[in-house]
């Protein structure tokens, strides 16, 4: 009983990933699905195998490539993105299968050489440059910051596969490796909360990065990512990538996402008062307490909102632990076009709302409102709390307008 199988995508492509379904936390992003790391084989007179797995998993990505072909046969190993959930096994399996040649970018090959103290000589590819596979060819073209400075794509143009790395993944683990396999709702909520927690901070390369592709006449007819399933179906890949742009645009929405933490319930209190303000004026509130709500789920709904509301008391001359972590969280995201406001409780000293403004303004929100309460709110506070509400609403529905 072979122990791994591979799976066919294409004649001549084998996907020869592993599935990590324990995989709770990705630097930071809850992945409550888990999560897969996918490698792909292609059987051309030069065998070559695309990107490994993190090193834990190593001996599950070589029993899988064994099932198809003796490892020792592979010619030639392309690493598509050096961080580590891509390389880690890749000294082991170069080790292993002694390789012709292994191809990075010119960025991947110092990244490689640097993260893993690696002293292999790694051959460096640039846009444009073609690697004949003797019966097939892959051509490369650099995607810089999508996700890592290294990162590339690589594409086989005889099987029209555009091996993508981190681009069009999601965090999902499953045993079916195709996207048409599962069920819709699940997999085009996944791929947002994967584009909001990995890859909005680049948001204007990837528009350049849509464009290049547009202009190259690239039409992949297999969309083979790093992450999760594999786009096969041609409206799948279309909407894919119409989803990327539309992300990428981060065009603002009649939509704010409140979020905030609280001690005794008077930051809570102004919360609601504020979504009840934003109702009357036409948005919709999405509401989120941090004493329930993972900073990875936040950042997916400030993906298509209008405005960013953020909450906290004073604890200790300070904002609340809880918002600092998802403000600072959300401020390596780098979201566009939002406007928002700051709020918070205190009792004697009020630092916090301060904060939460500085921390607001410092990921370039334009914020239009701020309400400080001093204990529990007052009839006169939660007046004030909807009043800020109905004009963020109001300023939505003009920016929605243009
Ligand atoms: Fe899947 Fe940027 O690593």
């Amino acid at each position: 009983m072979q122990k791994f199988r591979a799976v066919k995508v294409t004649d001549r492509v084998y996907w020869v990933g592993v599935v990590d379904w324990g995989l709770r936390n990705f630097h930071g992003y809850t992945t409550h699905l888990g999560s897969t790391y996918n490698a792909y084989l292609i059987l051309a007179d030069k065998v070559t195998l695309v990107d490994t797995a993190k090193v834990y998993f190593k001996e599950e990505l070589m029993a899988r490539i064994a099932s198809v072909i003796d490892p020792k046969r592979i010619d030639y190993i392309i690493s598509n993105h050096s961080e580590m959930d891509h390389s880690g096994s890749l000294p082991w399996v170069v080790e292993q299968v002694k390789p012709e040649k292994v191809f990075a970018s010119v960025m991947g090959v110092k990244t490689l050489k640097e993260q893993l103290h690696w002293d292999v000589d790694v051959v460096p590819v640039k846009t444009g440059d073609t690697l004949d596979l003797g019966n097939m060819k892959v051509s490369f073209i650099e995607t810089r910051m999508i996700h890592w400075p290294d990162s590339m794509f690589s594409y086989l143009e005889d099987e029209g596969v555009l091996f993508s790395q981190d681009a069009f993944s999601l965090h999902l683990a499953t045993n079916r490796i195709f996207a048409d396999e599962i069920d819709p709702s699940l997999l085009w909520r996944e791929a947002a909360t994967y584009y909001a927690n990995i890859l909005m901070p680049y948001s204007p390369l990837i528009l350049k990065l849509l464009k290049q592709v547009k202009e190259m006449g690239l039409k992949p007819k297999i969309v083979a990512t790093d992450h999760g399933p594999i786009w096969r179906r041609e409206e799948d890949i279309a909407r894919i990538l119409s989803l990327t742009e539309k992300w990428a645009l981060q065009k603002p929405t009649k939509k704010a996402v409140v979020v905030y933490d609280t001690m005794w319930g008077s930051t809570e209190l102004m919360a609601k008062t504020i979504a009840d303000g934003l109702r009357e004026g036409g948005a919709t509130a999405k509401v989120m307490p941090m004493g329930g709500s993972h900073r990875s789920d936040v950042a997916t709904e400030v993906l298509d909102a209008g405005a960013l509301i953020a909450g906290a008391p004073t604890l200790n001359n300070n904002l609340f632990p809880s918002m600092a972590d998802i403000l600072t969280y959300l401020k390596g995201l780098r979201p566009q076009n939002l406007i928002g406001a700051a709020f918070g409780s205190y009792g004697w000293s009020g630092e916090s709302v301060k904060q939460v403004r500085e921390a607001l303004e410092a990921m370039n929100v334009e914020v239009v409102g701020e309400v400080k309460s001093k204990y529990v709110p007052t009839q006169e506070v939660l007046q004030e709390c909807f009043d800020m509400g109905l004009k963020i609403a109001q300023k939505l529905n003009e920016m929605c307008e243009v």
